[in-house]
């Protein structure tokens, strides 16, 4: 059996819906907004606490079939409209992709620990593909007072940042069908030393593989980072320790990406 099915079958469902925030809502719209994306928005049936940039919601799919829920960040709010912005890749995501209007949803929220804010002359974000979905709250809360670089496969998938596009972002694209032909790491790592002359922090999700790039680049300054990690998630609430990652903290080797992540001090992780 997968440990994750393991460990959830200790986490009594019920339990989970009587001692968190969980609210039910309802669709309004589900669009695919670039091939294999979308924009999920749901009418919450009473208003969620204050969240942070960088938390998350544990979703219920409506499927008998997917037993556990599925973790995806809080891409937008305002009240009482919740907006998840999703990329298909397995079951969940596909049945997801296939619900619409009025049908019915319930939502752990907000959940885990989002970015930290702590004054610096610029702030730097970056994201890869989907880990646009998890920055994307941050742009709007810091607006100019942020530097953005956002790296996909190709030009169709610009949609992604159309809702930001009244800031300026740098851009890169895999095939180098628009913006800097690359990744997104070497597109930051052009401007690093200007960047660099100010007191900056960099805020980053995306794939691993662009994390560890990340890292690679930052290491010999050590420049402030914080990661927004994802790990598969059964509870989505610490109960279960299914979702840890490595550190660098002898004393303290893993945490749960669902409660002292998912977003972390790039030096404190293990990628
Ligand atoms: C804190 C957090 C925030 C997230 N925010 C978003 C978001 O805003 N938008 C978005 O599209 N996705 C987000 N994800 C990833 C999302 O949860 C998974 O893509 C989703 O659960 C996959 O469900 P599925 O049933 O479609 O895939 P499955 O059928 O369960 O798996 C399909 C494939 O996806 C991989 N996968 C599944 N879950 C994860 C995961 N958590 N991390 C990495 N790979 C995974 C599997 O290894 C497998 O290869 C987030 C994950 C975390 C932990
Ligand atoms: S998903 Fe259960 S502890 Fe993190």
């Amino acid at each position: 059996m997968h440990r994750l099915f393991a460990y959830a079958s200790v986490v009594d469902q019920r339990e989970i819906s009587r001692a968190m925030n969980d609210i039910e809502g309802k669709i309004t719209t589900n669009d695919e907004v670039a091939p294999g994306y979308y924009l999920l928005k749901v009418k919450l049936s009473r208003p969620m606490d204050p969240f942070v940039p960088g938390q998350f919601v544990m979703i219920r799919v409506p499927d008998r079939d997917v037993f556990l829920r599925r973790p995806f960040s809080i891409y937008d709010y305002h009240r009482p409209v919740l907006s998840l912005l999703y990329k298909v890749v397995g079951k969940g995501t596909e049945i997801l992709s296939k619900t619409g209007k009025n049908e019915k949803v319930s939502v752990l929220c907000p959940l885990g620990k989002g970015f930290y804010l702590q004054k610096r002359q610029e702030y730097v974000i970056l994201s890869g593909g989907i880990g646009i979905a998890g920055v994307h709250a941050l742009i709007r809360r810091l607006g100019t007072r942020s530097s953005v670089f956002f790296g996909c496969a190709a030009k169709k998938e610009l949609a992604l940042i159309k809702e930001i596009d009244t800031l300026p972002v740098s851009v890169s694209t895999l095939d180098g069908s628009y913006g800097f032909h690359g990744t997104v790491v070497d597109l930051l790592s052009e401007h690093l030393t200007t960047l660099r002359e100010k007191d900056i922090e960099i805020f980053a999700c995306g794939p691993a593989a662009m994390l560890k790039a990340l890292r690679r680049i930052l290491e010999k300054d050590k420049t402030p980072c914080q990661v927004l990690l994802e790990e598969r998630m059964a509870c989505g609430l610490g109960l279960c320790f299914g979702c840890v990652t490595k550190t660098v903290d002898e004393a303290e080797p893993y945490k749960r990406v669902c409660k002292e992540g998912p977003v972390f001090d790039l030096w404190e992780v293990c990628l």
